[in-house]
């Protein structure tokens, strides 16, 4: 999942680290700031580092490199840079003063002061899980207004344009345009020659991009090359309506896409100039079918308009209807999370874009050219670490995400899993790593050569299938893909007790054998194994996987602890090494509490002893630790003392102005900076939902308290209202707790699975 070459510190660039910020940040300055980020091909960011404003800096690719995006103003008759760094030959321009940033869940929102005028720049990347269509569209929308700040009325006209940086890895290839013209102002943009399915450095070398704007009175178009076009607004303040049509590199005389639009005389606020950004192609990945087959997947968006005029011309005219869902889902993520913390909250915001703009929804297409919907998959990318499709251990740690928002989506991520492992085409007994080395291509792994993991991605696949049905009711997966979970359940008892050397999904701290917490994954696999054969009817099967799991944690929890009984080793018999022991985290999720609350409380016990200034090492093989990690740990932990300093720990880094790059999971806990060439922008920072998810965890406890904190998904369900936090374990004693599967004594195993209803009950879908 994540290969680590070399560790050494991230230095930030010292042309962006410009000193604290000036502005008033809410929550908080991240290290950088999503502006439009849908897709694994629409991700522009603002590398904020130490306080660099939306105009002191080019917005780049997740990888760093620049994406052309510039934004002017001109204020009777002064002309204005708000975003982006454009020279302007012979023009004179002042820059825009940044007063303010906001990041919500959905938005990153900006307020730049030029002259006597205030600018609300918002850019908001919208969420919507429960739309397929309206999340699959690969467009995001910024908008600009303005307002004068002393009382008197100003002339004002805005002005945006993006070069054709955004359609390419190398600004020496040959691109091409056109504008449209209607009710909706559109440029396209796009690579001369195309190659499907293809990356340079990240960025795929097909499709278009689109910069759009509704045709509103005073609205203007150009294109050209830049320092013309930009001169044209800042002397004029109006575009000439004219195509450049001399096609060429996105590097020669740089070609832009601007529009420019008359606010007249202003006063308070205005209505907001609104554009869309977009990166679209057709198809957007390939897939393996029977027989090494590949299949052309599009964009689930398509089921719904004829042509990208179509969904664009939609998209614009429906900005006032997605801002007030965006903000309605921002409220309802920051009220759920609130009831954790207001710092957890903090994080939670900067998390979903990031984790949602790693996937893509897709379906096929029939012969006659239409869609189908019914075979829906969404894929998603291995951003930074490296480009696997579907990786199971990046699906897994971003698994809350999809709990939390829509199970379903997390179906849909797991589905081309199950598909292409049902063929036959992948030759070992163990669950496959991903579906692919490089997005966009799912064309499996044929010759079983992908990154083994076994215990790992066998443990994952049935843990997460088992929560898909415990929120949603659907059996589906487990009845169609019973024998392929049983397979990977009998890997599991053979190896997860005594688990042999292999990787983890912490592969850059490399092999080791017989790990205290690999071997948790895989046990509780089973007992989730033991849970899904109960749900289709196989009690034989139930009562004997529930048996071998219990055994096992006995067993386990001997070989484990340490000697003097103080804490979980991180291998057995090395009584001196420790770790994070995050996959107890799926025993809370599941509310299969198998494992003793004894061992919950001495790890809290323990972690409250190891927390350096940015939160409790992965392990002692290194000072680094992982984001997502420790929020999960946070949910196994039973003081709220102790997960609130993990909270906090994790905050301190993602806030700590040491880096500026898209939120990297791995980083150092000593001195806060994200571990180099290693994962940032990964979509596991869904893993830090964790706590959201277990609130509508089941908690094994028919009478005990609920463990929850009542919170609500992001579609309105509310979950048991609990009166204690999140961090109860009281649902982890078997003597309390009903449905739970534990042992009595040493001697007597016994099992009592909970039913079907009142474990769907307890784990009411969002
Ligand atoms: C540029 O504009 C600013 C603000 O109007 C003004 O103070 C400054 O004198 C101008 N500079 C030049 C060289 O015209
Ligand atoms: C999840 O997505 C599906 C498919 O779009 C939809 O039918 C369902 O209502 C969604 N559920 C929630 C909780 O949003
Ligand atoms: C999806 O977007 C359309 C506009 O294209 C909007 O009318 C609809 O309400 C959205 N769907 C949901 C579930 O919010
Ligand atoms: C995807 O596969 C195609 C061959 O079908 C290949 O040309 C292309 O380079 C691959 N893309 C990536 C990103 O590896
Ligand atoms: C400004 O607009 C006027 C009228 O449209 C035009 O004559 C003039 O050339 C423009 N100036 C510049 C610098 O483009
Ligand atoms: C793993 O642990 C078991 C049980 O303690 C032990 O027998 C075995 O030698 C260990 N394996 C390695 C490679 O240390
Ligand atoms: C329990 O499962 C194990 C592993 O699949 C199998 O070897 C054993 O025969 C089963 N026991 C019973 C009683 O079915
Ligand atoms: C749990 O909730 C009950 C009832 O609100 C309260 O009396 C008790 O102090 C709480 N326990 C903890 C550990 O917060």
């Amino acid at each position: 999942m994540m290969r680590l070459f070399a560790i050494s510190l991230i230095l930030l660039n010292a042309a962006t680290a410009l000193g604290a910020a000036t502005w008033n940040a809410e929550p908080f300055n991240p290290a950088s700031v999503p502006l439009a980020v849908r897709s694994p091909y629409l991700s522009a960011w603002l590398a904020q580092g130490q306080g660099t404003a939306l105009n002191d800096a080019w917005p780049t690719f997740w990888t760093g490199s620049i994406l052309g995006w510039a934004g002017l103003a001109k204020v009777d008759g002064q002309a204005y840079i708000w975003m982006g760094q454009p020279g302007i030959p012979n023009v004179n321009t002042t820059k825009a003063t940044q007063q303010s940033l906001q990041i919500t869940s959905t938005q990153s929102v900006f307020v730049m002061t030029a002259g006597p005028v205030d600018l609300t720049i918002t850019f908001l990347s919208p969420i919507e899980p429960s739309d397929f269509v309206n999340q699959s569209l690969p467009l995001s929308y910024y908008s600009v207004s303005a307002a004068s700040t002393d009382g008197k009325s100003h002339s004002v006209q805005v002005y945006a344009d993006i070069s054709a940086e955004w359609v390419s890895g190398d600004d020496t290839l040959i691109v091409n345009w056109a504008t449209t013209t209607g009710d909706v102002l559109s440029h396209e943009v796009k690579l001369a020659i195309q190659t499907t399915y293809t990356e340079i450095n990240d960025r795929i070398q097909q499709g278009s991009a689109f910069h759009s704007t509704l045709n509103t009175v005073g609205a203007t178009f150009q294109t050209g090359e830049d320092v013309v076009v930009r001169a044209q607004f800042a002397t004029n303040g109006t575009l000439s309506n004219t195509q450049d049509t001399s096609f060429r590199a996105v590097s020669d005389r740089w070609p832009v896409f601007a529009f420019a639009h008359d606010l007249g005389a202003v006063t308070s606020a205005t209505s907001p100039v609104v554009y869309s950004i977009g990166h679209v192609r057709d198809p957007v990945v390939q897939y393996i079918i029977v027989n090494a087959d590949t299949q052309a997947r599009s964009s689930y968006f398509w089921t719904r308009f004829a042509s990208i005029g179509d969904a664009i011309s939609t998209f614009l005219n429906d900005y006032p209807n997605a801002l007030a869902r965006a903000n309605a889902f921002d409220a309802q993520v920051k009220s759920d999370a609130s009831k954790i913390s207001a710092d957890y909250a903090s994080l939670v915001a900067l998390s979903i874009r990031q984790a949602f703009g790693a996937t893509e929804i897709t379906v096929t297409k029939n012969n006659d050219g239409s869609l189908d919907n019914s075979n829906t998959l969404m894929f998603m990318k291995e951003i930074s670490s490296d480009g696997n499709v579907n990786t199971v251990d990046v699906i897994y740690p971003s698994w809350p995400l999809f709990l939390y928002t829509n199970a379903t989506l997390g179906k849909q991520l797991l589905l081309p899993l199950f598909e292409y492992q049902t063929t036959g085409q992948y030759p070992n007994q163990y669950s496959v790593h991903d579906m692919g080395a490089h997005y966009p291509n799912a064309t499996g792994h044929n010759d079983g050569k992908d990154e083994a993991m076994p215990v790992e991605e066998s443990g994952n696949m049935l843990i997460m299938t088992l929560s898909y049905a415990q929120r949603t009711g659907d059996l589906s997966l487990i009845k169609i893909y019973f024998s392929l979970l049983d397979q990977w359940t009998q890997f599991l008892i053979t190896d997860s007790l005594i688990p042999a050397n292999q990787l983890s999904t912490d592969d850059f701290a490399g092999a080791l054998a017989n790990q205290t917490n690999l071997a948790i994954k895989g046990i509780i696999g089973i007992q989730a194994m033991a849970e899904i054969a109960k749900l289709n009817d196989d009690e034989a099967r139930a009562s004997n996987y529930s048996l071998i799991a219990a055994s096992y944690v006995q067993q386990w929890q001997k070989l484990a602890t340490s000697s003097d009984g103080s804490h979980l080793t991180l291998s057995y018999g090395d009584s001196n090494s420790w770790g994070i022991a995050y996959n107890l985290y799926a025993d809370k999720l599941l509310g299969t509490n198998i494992f003793p609350s004894s061992v919950y409380d001495m790890q809290t016990a323990w972690y409250a002893e190891k927390d350096n200034a940015f939160g409790v090492p992965l392990d002692t093989r290194h000072t680094y630790s992982k984001s997502d990690w420790q929020i999960w740990t946070a949910g196994t932990v039973t003081s709220t003392t102790v997960r609130d300093q993990f909270v906090r720990a994790v905050l301190n880094y993602a806030s700590d102005a040491k880096n500026n790059q898209p939120l990297g999971d791995l980083y150092d806990t000593i001195d806060g900076t994200q571990v180099a060439n290693s994962g940032h922008a990964r979509p596991v920072v869904g893993g830090h939902l964790a706590l959201l998810a277990l609130a509508n965890a089941p908690t094994g406890s028919a009478t005990g308290p609920t463990g929850t904190t009542g919170a609500t998904g992001a579609t309105g369900a509310t979950g048991s209202s609990g009166s204690n936090s999140t961090i109860d374990t009281n649902g982890l004693n078997p003597a309390n707790s009903g449905l739970s599967h534990g042992q009595s004594d040493g001697s007597t195993l016994y099992v009592s699975l909970g039913t079907l209803a009142a474990i769907l009950l307890a784990g009411a879908p969002l």
